[in-house]
């Protein structure tokens, strides 16, 4: 196994008093999988003990930078999709979307990344909670994996949901624990349901204990209608991950705040996980 020392590891207090851990290390890129049309799921190295404490939701942030110059300067946000404390390994799952995350995506194994984190709030998973409802649109369906394998460990059951626009950016099923029930859909209608993975979700919401979901807005949107005409009394609560364009990945920048009923947040260090109920949309 690799290790590599921690560049930096140090606690300070961030936005809303809250106290944030700022852990800076070097991570080699053990393995590159293509996967989901032009995504990749990366294999890194992580410090000695780091994989055991990573929580679902928590997220890192990955200085892209193209060689021999500070462009992009500012870092990129990943939601961490797996860790293995046995083999001292996290994955990613990168999308392209941009040159920072194009640049991620493209890097061979070996490369020696620069990554801040673990950042971020975590799934809150009730204790009496038996049965788990995942919701997932494209690259959302990162955080969504790690919490499936929490929670088949912890004994639950989990059905996961995801849309995509079409068959090859959808998550291979061979990426999930076989005792979960995987039902996907298609904006195309070349795999599932043909239409949104949130017309799939009134059909589970008796069933499920708690809902947990990560997608783009669009899908958030259409997550709050079928909400709103399908549940009695708030229930199940649904938890979201929110995606805002990020800066500092700290609490000092503001650039990632969310406006919620308590008041604003930042999502990078009071988020990005908050109650759906509890954000002002
Ligand atoms: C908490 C969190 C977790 C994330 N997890 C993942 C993950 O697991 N996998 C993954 O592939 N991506 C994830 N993302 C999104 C990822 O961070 C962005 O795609 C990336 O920062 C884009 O950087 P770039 O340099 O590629 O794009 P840029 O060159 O910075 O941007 C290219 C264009 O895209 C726009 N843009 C940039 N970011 C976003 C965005 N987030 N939403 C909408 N438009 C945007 C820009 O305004 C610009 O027009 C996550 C984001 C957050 C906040
Ligand atoms: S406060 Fe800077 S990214 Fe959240």
């Amino acid at each position: 196994m690799v290790e590599l020392d921690p560049i930096l590891d140090m606690d300070f207090v961030g936005a809303g008093g809250v106290v944030v851990r700022a852990r800076e290390f070097d991570s080699r890129i053990l393995a590159v999988e293509p996967v989901m049309g032009d995504s990749a799921v990366l294999t890194l190295s992580l410090p000695p003990g780091m994989a055991g404490s990573l929580r679902a939701g928590q997220f890192v942030d990955v200085l892209c930078r193209v060689e021999g110059s500070y462009d992009p300067l500012l870092r990129r946000p990943y939601s961490i999709f797996r860790a293995d404390p046995r083999t001292e390994t996290m994955q990613l799952l990168v999308r392209p979307y941009g040159r920072g995350s194009a640049w991620l995506a493209s890097r061979p194994a070996g490369t020696i990344l620069d990554v801040l984190g673990p950042l971020g709030n975590t799934f809150q998973v009730n204790p009496r909670s038996r049965n788990l409802l995942m919701v997932a649109g494209g690259v959302g369906a990162a955080p969504l994996v790690m919490l499936t394998d929490h929670a088949l460990a912890d004994g639950r059951n989990v059905t996961y949901l995801m849309g995509a626009a079409d068959a090859d950016a959808l998550l291979p099923a061979s990426y999930l624990p076989s005792d979960v029930e995987y039902a996907v859909a298609t904006d195309n209608g070349s795999k599932g349901h043909w239409g949104f993975v949130t017309d799939l979700v009134p059909e589970y919401l008796r069933w499920a204990d708690q809902v947990f979901a990560c997608g783009p807005e669009a899908m958030f949107r259409s997550l709050r209608a079928v909400a709103s005409a399908h549940r009695l009394g708030g229930k199940p609560r649904i938890q979201v991950s929110v995606e805002r364009t990020m800066a500092c990945g700290l609490g000092a920048c503001l650039g990632c705040v969310v406006e919620t009923k308590h008041g604003m947040q930042t999502s990078c260090v009071q988020g990005p996980i908050y109650d759906m109920d509890e954000v002002v949309w």
